[in-house]
């Protein structure tokens, strides 16, 4: 089963900045998960919320930001590690500094909230760019993000992300053509789900896996990936378990 890390190294330091995902490779992660959304000014961010009030020491939405004015903001919010400024990463710096590595980059769409038109083809250039496209993995909760990218790239790596209950099943994967589902660990509950993705060759990546129980519920369905906010802990459980 291969580890990813939620939002780079969530638990070690300032989510999605590029601390976070050199640590995530530091730690031997297999892949990092990050979400992206786009400035004033058409560049793509890699920041989880809509808005930068949680995450840095301003205020107000990434769209309403030019990317020079963004980048002096600091996201470092409660100073867990050094530098004590960061920055918000484009997703270019990000592919720059992962391209080196062998990890996986699962890059989630932040889509269902605020409508960045063109974000699809704009990403899928910029991975091409580096050469990176064989080691990407798309994702959305905005399924239609997913069908686009998969309409504009077939060859693209994709996953329907579910959560909350909402059935979300292997066949519609199918209809997409995405290979995974990214399920909520809570949803893993449900054998239904697992039959289903087993059945039509559906690969599972669940997510925030954070405890020994959901390590070990993942195992035994097959699930192939966990996203993990402590790689660290993850890898320890796995090789010991194996
Ligand atoms: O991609 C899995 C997970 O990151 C989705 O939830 O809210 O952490 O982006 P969220
Ligand atoms: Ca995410």
């Amino acid at each position: 089963m291969k580890i990813w890390g939620h939002r780079g190294a969530y638990s070690s330091a300032p989510e999605n900045t590029l601390s976070a995902f050199q640590l995530a490779a530091q730690m031997g992660a297999d892949g990092v998960e990050l979400d992206i959304q786009l400035t004033r000014d058409g560049e793509i961010v890699v920041i989880h919320d809509e808005t930068v009030d949680r995450t840095s020491n301003g205020q107000g939405w990434v769209k309403d930001f030019t990317l020079s004015e963004i980048k002096k903001l600091n996201f470092n919010k409660r100073g867990i590690a050094e530098p004590l400024h960061m920055e918000v990463p484009t997703l270019a710096e990000v592919l720059e500094l992962l391209k080196p590595t062998s990890l996986t980059v699962n890059i989630e769409l932040k889509t269902g909230v605020v409508y960045y038109e063109g974000i699809e083809r704009q990403a899928l250039q910029l991975v091409d760019q580096y050469g990176m496209a064989d080691r990407v993995v798309w994702s959305s909760f905005n399924h239609y993000s997913v069908q686009k990218i998969k309409q504009l790239e077939p060859s693209a790596g994709t996953a329907l992300l579910c959560g909350g209950g909402i059935l979300v099943t292997g066949e519609q994967c199918e209809k997409v053509g995405a290979e995974a589902l990214h399920p909520h660990v809570k949803m893993l509950r449900y054998p239904a789900l697992a039959e289903d993705c087993r059945k039509r060759g559906i690969l599972i990546r669940t997510w925030t896996v954070n405890s020994d129980e959901e390590l070990e519920l993942a195992m035994n369905l097959g699930v192939d990936t966990v996203i993990v906010n402590r790689i660290d802990w993850a890898k320890g459980v796995l090789a010991h378990g194996n």
